[in-house]
């Protein structure tokens, strides 16, 4: 990771291989253009418009500086109209141009005060957006090397703020952006690491490092552990996998004995569809289906560093659905952690299956809430398509803040009906419940099976099926893993702290 550091002295009087300044379309370009202007003894605004430069949200200019400023060259950023101005466009502008920056070892950004949000939401907009927007999976490859391919060879990041920016505040900005970048770009390595390498066990490893690593108290449910505790979910959908299943229980001990928030995640390192198989094209994708439980992961990395004030605990269940000579077939009655049965009627339907144990276990610890984050639905893809998570919950309080977290951070979520009326669906005859319902209304049936576990506690599920993958780069993500929702569990966590919500 770069140095990244912030300044109030002109971002022209920098040594800086590369100075990037934010252009607003429309007649007031914005930060540092002046003193650019003066620096380089040009008008800049007719510099740019005999460019046709319009300061279109991504629109770059790069302007060599041939020595009559500090930076060697001035890279010329749109961000769009001043008015519509919000971190999340300066997050995507910052992400569209972080390849083009990560060549230089010394980049300066001036920090263009955002419209709506503070300046030091716009200093952690800026520092998420380029390093976000830098992240490569290239661990895979022989020479990483290709022109936006490299990981960046920054040293230092230097942001110019004006005189009037609190410099304190700025720096806590600049240290939340890295913090919540570095968890989610390490979110995005586990969910984009294959599953031949990204078994429960090594999931398990990587979650015990990580907490070692930022003070979480952590402890892996082993295979024999799950037996002796009843957790036939979790055990039956690893039953097809020589790969041995996992639960991973996290503690951040951020209040003192107030009732912690509880957080799980889908982590099915590989969805094969077990028996009930999935087709090839539909199976290229699924070594991302523990993205729920890298979220979650992800999300506690972030808390274990930024110390808020409320307890969170995580109970993450892990197995791989494969179709091997144990796996459980259709008709098979599983015995879930605390007792209730579900009828597996489709083995594909493997995800509500390890949910529902460890929703049950995360219960029986009488949390304030539960979220849960899953790419749990083809169909809560068709419906909200591949931007937005949906989510259904039983609590409108949870609900509500998990929609306002994603809409702060820029990852927007939807919610969808938890409708009792589908619930007659669900019904089996042999079983407690079923494991799938009829053909429509897929991520509504999902969910309502998963409540039947969690008891009085106010809960929400996220899907995030649609948002966690891309198969198509972003503003500041590359193709494959997107670390959505990282940042809006995050945001929702710092929400139920004392004091309420962290701004910035
Ligand atoms: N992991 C899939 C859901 C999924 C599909 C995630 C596409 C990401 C992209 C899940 O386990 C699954 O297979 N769900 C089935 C449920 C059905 C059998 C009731 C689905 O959505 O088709
Ligand atoms: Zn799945
Ligand atoms: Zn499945």
């Amino acid at each position: 990771m770069p140095k990244v550091q912030f300044s109030t002295s002109s971002p022209v009087e920098q040594s800086d291989d590369i100075c990037v300044i934010p252009v607003f379309e429309g007649p007031q370009p914005g930060a540092g253009s002046r003193e650019v202007g003066r620096a380089l003894d040009v008008d800049l605004r007719r510099l740019l418009e005999e460019n046709r430069f319009r300061g279109k949200v991504g629109e770059v200019l790069t302007i060599p500086t041939l020595g009559r400023a500090g930076p060697g060259s001035i890279l010329a950023l749109g961000v769009g109209p001043k008015a519509e101005a919000t971190p999340e466009r300066l997050r995507r502008a910052a992400g569209k141009i972080a390849a083009r920056v990560s060549g230089f070892r010394r980049v300066g950004v001036a920090v263009a005060p955002a419209g709506r949000g503070s300046a030091d939401g716009a200093v952690q907009a800026i520092v998420e957006g380029l390093l976000l927007g830098a992240y490569r999976f290239d661990r895979y490859k022989g020479s990483p090397a290709d022109e936006d391919g490299t990981t960046p060879r920054w040293q230092t990041v230097t942001l110019f703020g004006s005189g009037r920016q609190d410099a304190g505040a700025a720096r806590r900005a600049i240290d939340r952006g890295l913090i919540v970048a570095e968890a989610t770009a390490w979110a995005r390595d586990l969910v984009n690491t294959p599953a031949i390498d990204a078994t429960p066990d090594v999931l398990a490893r990587e979650a015990r490092k990580m907490a070692r690593q930022v003070g979480l108290e952590c402890r892996v449910w082993t295979k024999a552990d799950l037996e002796k505790g009843r957790f036939g979910g979790i055990l039956g959908v690893g039953r097809g996998s020589e790969n041995p299943p996992r639960l991973i229980e996290l503690r951040y001990r951020g209040a003192g004995s107030a009732a912690p928030v509880a957080l799980t995640g889908k982590g099915v390192t590989f969805d094969s569809g077990g028996l009930s198989i999935k087709d090839a094209q539909q199976m290229e994708w699924m070594k991302s289906d523990m993205a729920g439980a890298a979220t979650i992961l992800g999300a506690m990395r972030a808390i274990g560093r930024l110390k808020p004030k409320v307890t969170v605990i995580a109970a993450i269940p892990s197995a791989e659905n494969l179709p091997g000579g144990s796996a459980i077939r259709p008709g098979d009655v599983l015995h879930h952690r605390g007792g209730k049965t579900s009828e597996v009627l489709n083995t594909d339907a493997e995800g509500r299956l390890i949910l529902a144990d460890a929703l049950a276990y995360l219960a029986e610890k009488k949390p304030r809430l539960i979220v849960d984050a899953a790419t749990l639905t083809g169909a809560c893809m068709i419906a909200l398509g591949d931007e937005m998570w949906g989510v259904i919950g039983s609590d409108r309080r949870v609900i509500r803040a998990l929609l306002q977290a994603g809409e702060e951070v820029g990852e927007p979520g939807w919610e969808l009906p938890l409708w009792a009326g589908y619930r007659t669906q669900i019904e089996s005859s042999v079983a407690d419940v079923k494991n799938i319902g009829s053909r429509y209304g897929g991520a509504i049936t999902a969910a309502l099976f998963l409540k039947e576990f969690v008891g009085d506690i106010p809960w929400a599920h996220m899907d995030i099926a649609g948002t966690a993958f891309a198969e198509r780069a972003g503003d500041y993500w590359p193709k494959g893993a997107t670390g959505n929702p990282v940042r809006t569990i995050i945001r929702f966590v710092e929400g139920q702290a004392d004091g309420g919500p962290k701004r910035g």
